[in-house]
C-alpha cells in the first residue's frame, strides 16, 4: 500500500479518487455537508457498562486498557465503514434508472449520507489508532462491492434494481440502524459521539424504503407474491448481518464496554438483566419484531381482499448462524419434502429468474406511486444532475 495517508487530507485525497473510481460526481451531493460531527453530549462521560462500567469513557486510543481491546475497536469501526462505502458501490448505478425525482433526490441523498457516515469511520481510524488505523481507512477505500470483497456478505450482493433498493433500505438499513444504536452507549467516546447524527441520518434511509414500499402498493403494478419473494430476499440477508449465534466477539464487546445492548440505557434503567452469550440474538429479535410491525403497517395499504405480507422467520435463508443453509419454511418450520419439492417451495418465496424478467416490463408502467420534492429539497440540488 504505497498510498497509505499520512493526514485526514491525504485520506480526503484518496477519498476523491474513491468517488471518481465508483462514478458517484461531487456535484450529485448538492448543498450536502460532507463533514465530520459528533454529538459528545449524547455520549456520555461516564463507561455505561461490562467491566469497566462507572470509570471515565475513553477519549483516546491510549486510556483503553489493552491492545486487543483496541483491535476490537478498530475492527468494529472497520467494518461499519466499509458498509457505508460497500451501499454506495452497490446503489450509484440506480441514479440513471429512478422511477421518479424524488426517488432520484432520495437516492443520491442516501449515498451522499452513507459517504458521509463511512467518512466518519475513517476519521476515527485516521485520527486515534496510529498506523494500524491508517492502514484500515485506507483499505475501506480499496475494498469493493463489485469485486465483491467487502467486509460483510450482504455489501457485495449486486442490487440490479429499484425494487431491491426499496426493499434494502427497508431491511438492510435498518440493520444499520440497530449497529449504530448498540455502538451508541461505547465506552470509547469518540465512536459513541459520532452515532448521534449517523442515526439521525439513517433515519431517512429507513423512511425512503418504507415510503417506497407503500408507493408500490398503491401504484398496484407490482404483483404481491412478487414482492413477498423480494422481502423474502432482503429480510434473510439483514437477519444474517447481525451475526453468528453464541458469537464470543460480541460477549466480548460487551464486557469490554465498547458495544451494548439495543437500547442499553433502557435495558440498564429497568435491571434487565444481560445474557452476554446471546448478544447477537438478542438484536436480532428487537430487529425482527421492528419489521414485522412495519410490514403490519405496510398491510394496512393493500387492497381489499389482498393476501396480507409477512415476515419471514429468522430460520428461513440464511447464510450465518446456527440455520445457516438448511431447509426451513418461512414459517420457521423445518422443510419435509423431495429436493424438487424443496427447489419448487424456494421458487414461490425468493426471486426467480422470471421475476426479474418481468420486472423489466413491469418498470415501464407507473409502478410506484409519485411523490413530489418539497420546496427545500429541489434548493438542496441533490441528486438534481444525476
Ligand atoms: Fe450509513
Ligand atoms: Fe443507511
Amino acid at each position: 500500500m504505497d498510498n497509505l495517508p499520512k493526514t485526514w487530507d491525504d485520506w480526503i485525497e484518496n477519498f476523491k479518487a474513491w468517488q471518481d473510481n465508483v462514478g458517484y460526481k461531487r456535484e450529485w451531493m448538492g448543498d450536502f455537508d460532507l463533514s465530520i460531527q459528533f454529538d459528545w453530549e449524547r455520549a456520555g462521560d461516564v463507561i455505561e457498562f461490562g467491566d469497566y462500567q462507572g470509570r471515565p469513557k475513553w477519549e483516546r486510543s491510549l486510556q483503553v486498557p489493552h491492545q486487543s481491546m483496541r483491535d476490537a475497536l478498530v475492527s468494529m469501526i472497520t467494518v461499519q465503514g466499509d458498509t457505508e462505502f460497500a451501499s454506495v458501490e452497490q446503489q450509484r448505478h440506480l441514479l440513471a434508472t429512478a422511477p421518479t425525482d424524488y426517488d432520484r433526490y432520495a437516492a443520491a441523498r442516501i449515498m451522499a449520507e452513507e459517504q458521509r457516515h463511512g467518512w466518519q469511520m475513517a476519521y476515527l481510524l485516521m485520527t486515534y489508532f496510529g498506523q494500524q488505523g491508517r492502514r484500515e481507512a485506507q483499505k475501506l477505500l480499496e475494498r469493493n462491492a463489485q469485486d465483491g470483497d467487502r467486509l460483510l456478505g450482504a455489501f457485495n450482493r449486486p442490487m440490479p434494481h429499484w425494487l431491491d433498493f426499496f426493499c434494502y433500505t427497508m431491511f438492510v438499513d435498518r440493520d444499520g440502524k440497530f449497529q449504530l444504536g448498540m455502538l451508541s452507549t461505547s465506552a470509547f467516546k469518540p465512536l459513541a459521539a459520532s452515532m448521534g447524527p449517523m442515526l439521525k441520518e439513517e433515519s431517512f434511509h429507513l423512511g425512503t424504503g418504507s415510503n417506497g414500499l407503500r408507493r408500490i402498493i398503491k401504484a398496484g403494478v407490482i404483483p404481491l407474491d412478487m414482492l413477498q419473494r423480494y422481502i423474502n430476499k432482503w429480510v434473510s440477508t439483514a437477519h444474517d448481518l447481525f451475526g453468528v449465534d453464541e458469537s464470543s466477539s460480541a460477549h466480548w464487546a460487551y464486557v469490554w464496554g465498547i458495544k451494548g445492548r439495543w437500547d442499553e440505557r433502557k435495558k440498564l434503567e429497568a435491571d434487565v438483566e444481560v445474557s452476554k452469550e446471546n448478544l447477537n440474538e438478542e438484536a436480532r429479535q428487537h430487529y425482527h419484531e421492528e419489521i414485522v410491525a412495519e410490514v403490519e403497517k405496510l398491510c394496512g395499504y393493500l387492497p381489499e381482499g389482498a393476501v396480507p405480507l409477512y415476515v419471514p422467520h429468522e430460520n428461513f435463508n440464511r447464510e450465518i448462524g446456527a440455520f445457516k443453509r438448511q431447509r426451513y419454511t418461512v414459517e420457521g418450520t423445518p422443510f419435509e419434502g423431495s429436493d424438487d419439492e424443496w427447489n419448487a417451495y424456494v421458487a414461490t418465496h425468493l426471486p426467480t429468474a422470471q421475476d426479474e424478467e418481468d420486472l423489466k416490463t413491469l418498470f415501464e408502467q407507473q409502478w410506484v406511486a409519485e411523490k413530489p420534492l418539497t420546496a427545500r429539497q429541489i434548493a438542496s440540488g441533490i441528486g438534481a444532475s444525476a
